[in-house]
């Protein structure tokens, strides 16, 4: 599906480097099909030498030559990248943006200009673990995606993990769950850990307890495809010691504080988004 596709990468930091790891691993697509448009010379030297790939400085280069861009940027800089390249950027060409809490309507609305063009535009929230291959991406098609468009996004980010369709507007509540999730599961790593040392364990080994028992729950959660309720029952015996700390933990009101944590950053989400779109058309108005 993407063996003849070239693939332009504007911005090429972690989440990049993590796609092209993966897209390369897997063999989805081949080096000389790859490129990276990115200011830094140390980071293109970089990536070169690591995979082989094709760099540039210049971002209109890479997007003449390109069937489907990645706009893996920081929000802030997006606008300007687009204006940009919005000249060189027809219909055929996918846009995929990795970039956080910028709506499909602002890339859109930056690509027109004036002009009265339709873009093929995905919107993405992926998550840190990707730098490990291990990464859960959120995919929003705008209205002018293709189907097979559609698939192509999917293919692009199983090469860094899972994929899951959303909605737009329900990004807010993937970057308040998986998007935000993985400061949660640290935070979470960093308790048990330092419980285990408070109980005399050493931090080397707590922290190899710990890792590895998030790990294996996630994997037994995932491979046994069992409701988490039965899984924690198959561990919690009578008068015994898991119910004991699942007691304790209630009582911190685990399960709310949790819920409240996503709850909470969804709505963060949905204000900066706000935020952005506001700004947005008081730049338009402006004009
Ligand atoms: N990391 C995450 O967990 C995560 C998760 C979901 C979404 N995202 C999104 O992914 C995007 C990239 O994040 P990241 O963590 O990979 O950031 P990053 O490491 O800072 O990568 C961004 C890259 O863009 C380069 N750049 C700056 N100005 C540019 C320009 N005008 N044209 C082309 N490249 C330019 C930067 O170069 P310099 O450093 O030299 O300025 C940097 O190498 C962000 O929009 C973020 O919201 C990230």
């Amino acid at each position: 599906m993407l063996k003849n596709k070239k693939i332009g990468f504007i911005g090429g930091g972690n989440m990049a480097e993590a796609m092209i790891k993966g897209l390369l691993s897997a063999s989805f697509i081949e080096a000389k099909n790859v490129f990276v448009s990115e200011p830094s010379e140390a980071k293109r030297d970089a990536l070169h030498a690591e995979y082989k790939i094709k760099v540039s400085a210049d971002n209109r280069e890479l997007v003449k030559k390109c069937d489907i861009l990645i706009l893996a940027v920081k929000p802030q800089i997006l606008q300007e990248v687009l204006v940009d390249i919005r000249s060189l950027v027809d219909s055929d060409k996918l846009v995929i943006s990795i970039a956080a809490g910028v709506p499909i309507a602002i890339i859109d609305d930056a690509l027109r200009g004036d002009k009265n063009k339709k873009f093929s535009i995905v919107r993405t929230m992926p998550n840190t673990p990707a730098l490990v291959q291990e990464g859960v991406t959120a995919i929003a098609s705008g209205q002018h995606v293709s189907k097979t468009d559609v698939k192509i996004a999917h293919r692009i980010f199983e090469a860094v993990g899972r994929t899951v369709d959303v909605e737009e507007d329900q990004l807010d509540a993937v970057t308040g769950l998986s998007g935000s999730g993985p400061a949660y599961i640290f935070m979470l790593i960093e308790a048990l850990s330092d419980a285990g040392v408070k109980m005399g364990l050493s931090r080397e080994v707590a922290n190899t307890l710990t890792i590895q028992t998030v790990l294996g729950s996630a994997k037994l959660a995932r491979e046994s495809g069992k409701h988490p309720g039965e899984l924690k029952d198959m561990v919690t015996s009578p008068a015994g010691t898991t119910i004991s700390g699942l007691h304790a933990l209630e009582e911190g009101s685990f399960h709310t504080t949790l819920m409240n944590a996503v709850e909470d950053a969804t709505l963060r989400s949905r204000e900066l988004g706000k935020i952005a779109l506001n700004k947005n058309s008081t730049r338009r108005g402006a004009k």
